[in-house]
């Protein structure tokens, strides 16, 4: 199935505020995490059924330095201290990709910044679900 987008400006920010700042993000705009440990944005994403998905994350970190985040989904972490590290300059945007099991219904996803830096500007998620197998016969 095509990816759903949560972007991050619509998510539930706690420690951080919204900034258009720095081009190429998607959507109206990014989140810029505070910087303290702790600072994290929240997705609450809707699934038909349960299944495994992949949560493809776009940041940008105009720093040298990692901003390592734990990815927290449905209070368990799927992530732990995942990397994101420097991208180059802060339109530079790339992608981190976490594979996790969503239930049916409503799911949280939160990315929470592990080190007193903060996170990195955080885009969107993209949530995938993955194809069942299905038996076939070649
Ligand atoms: C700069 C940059 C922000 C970024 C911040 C940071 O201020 O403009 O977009 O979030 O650095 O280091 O976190």
């Amino acid at each position: 199935a095509a990816p759903t987008r949560y972007e991050a400006e619509n998510a539930s920010i706690a420690q951080g505020v919204v900034e258009s700042n720095h081009a190429g993000f998607s959507g109206t705009g990014f989140v810029n995490y505070d910087n303290a440990v702790g600072s994290s944005v929240l997705f609450s994403v809707d699934a038909a059924s349960a299944g495994s998905a992949a949560l493809t994350i776009r940041y940008a970190n105009g720093t040298a330095v990692n901003r390592p985040m734990d990815v927290v989904v449905n209070g368990t972490v799927v992530a732990d201290e995942r990397a994101f590290n420097g991208t180059g300059t802060w339109t530079t945007w790339q992608q981190t990709v976490v594979n996790a099991n969503l239930v049916a219904g409503t799911n949280t996803i939160r990315a929470v910044a592990t080190t007193a830096n903060g996170g990195p500007n955080l885009d969107y998620v993209d949530v995938e679900f993955t194809p069942a197998a299905t038996d076939y016969q070649a």
